[in-house]
């Protein structure tokens, strides 16, 4: 590939939220309109597995988040968008590298540590229900990214870390085997606002604060009309500073519509006021969505169809260069 290349992935443990949509999915699905740019959207299935076990759920959770990106537009004839798990080069890909990660470097990956020092906390063995998957998961994560050899990778700040890993890795394989991956880089943009989930904390799944995108309407405006404010009556001044209903809000408005609320809040807005506004402008942008998701969720085998063909496409890339690396290690045919 010529062009600059641009991947992600996501987590199929959960269902999508407004967090999601704000922070990750609709800047991504621009980003994949500019020209000049290959980018790939994968379904990380097997990175559902380490912090998951229910298959329904990760089931679930993939068809969700594929019908969501599809939903939204992404144009897949330009986007590679794919479900990890049908790229088997990725697998393999995580062995050849595997055999050259430092476990040192492992060692000294944030969620491996934060587990372990959970574990000694609590007075427990330091390796308590530590799975391999967990220890390793950067190298997985690894494989992912050099196996198209993407330059950029979009992530939260959390996952910067594992960029730097990637790097690493991608370094030591080319110093024993030649000059084969491009060492990616980590792209985290400020500028996409954290949306705050209803009680004010970050949105996030495991704080059950979530606001999930594709709610009816009826329970979105429920959802919204539960984010947490403060006892001011109507007429009184209120700060936006802090309201995570603002910020909800101005992660969906223009300029405009953002000083138009300041304003209204200085002035007094009822809070319910406030949040009827915050629920027409969400579902004005999500409902036309909502009914293609619907219509998209109601049948699977489309969706199967399109992950499928994505795959075949990116397997026209990953196959090929699985042959490379495994003849650069050693294994190649006898003749
Ligand atoms: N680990 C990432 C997360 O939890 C998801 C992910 C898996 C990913 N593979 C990736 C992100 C490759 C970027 C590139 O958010």
């Amino acid at each position: 590939m010529s062009k600059r290349t641009v991947l992600t992935g996501i987590t199929t443990t959960g269902t999508p939220h407004l967090g999601n949509y704000v922070g990750a999915i609709k800047p991504a699905i621009l980003a994949s309109r500019v020209e000049g740019v290959q980018s790939c959207y994968f379904l990380a299935d097997y990175h559902a597995l380490i912090k998951c076990r229910e298959p329904e759920v990760v089931h679930r959770s993939t068809l969700e988040i594929a019908a969501t990106w599809l939903a939204l537009g992404l144009d897949t004839d330009k986007a590679l968008f794919y479900r990890q798990s049908d790229i088997p080069e990725i697998l393999e890909l995580t062995w050849l590298l595997t055999c050259v990660t430092a476990k040192g470097l492992m060692n000294r990956a944030h969620a491996y540590k934060a587990a372990v020092q959970e574990n000694l906390e609590k007075g427990e063995d330091a390796d308590y229900a530590v799975a391999m998957g967990l220890f390793s998961y950067p190298i997985l994560m690894a494989a992912d990214i050099l196996m198209f050899n993407a330059h950029d990778v979009p992530v939260g700040r959390d996952q910067v870390q594992h960029l730097e890993m990637a790097r690493d890795i991608a370094q030591r394989f080319n110093h024993f085997f030649g000059e084969h991956f491009v060492l990616p880089e980590a792209v985290v943009d400020d500028s996409v606002s954290v949306l705050p989930g209803q009680d004010g904390r970050k949105m996030s799944k495991s704080y059950n604060n979530t606001i999930p995108l594709w709610l009816p309407e009826k329970k979105l405006r429920k959802s919204i009309m539960r984010i947490v404010t403060n006892s001011l009556e109507p007429g009184e001044p209120k700060q936006t500073e802090g309201s995570a209903l603002f910020a909800i809000y101005s992660a969906f408005a223009s300029s405009e519509q953002r000083q138009d609320m300041k304003e209204a809040f200085a002035d007094g807005i009822a809070w319910g006021e406030a949040k009827q506004q915050c629920f027409e402008l969400i579902n004005d942008e999500l409902s036309g969505a909502r009914a293609a998701y619907e219509e998209l969720i109601s049948d699977p085998a489309r969706i199967e169809e399109r992950l499928l063909e994505g795959a075949s496409r990116a397997r026209e890339l990953t196959a090929p260069f699985i042959q490379e690396l495994r003849s650069a290690v050693g294994i190649r045919s006898l003749t």
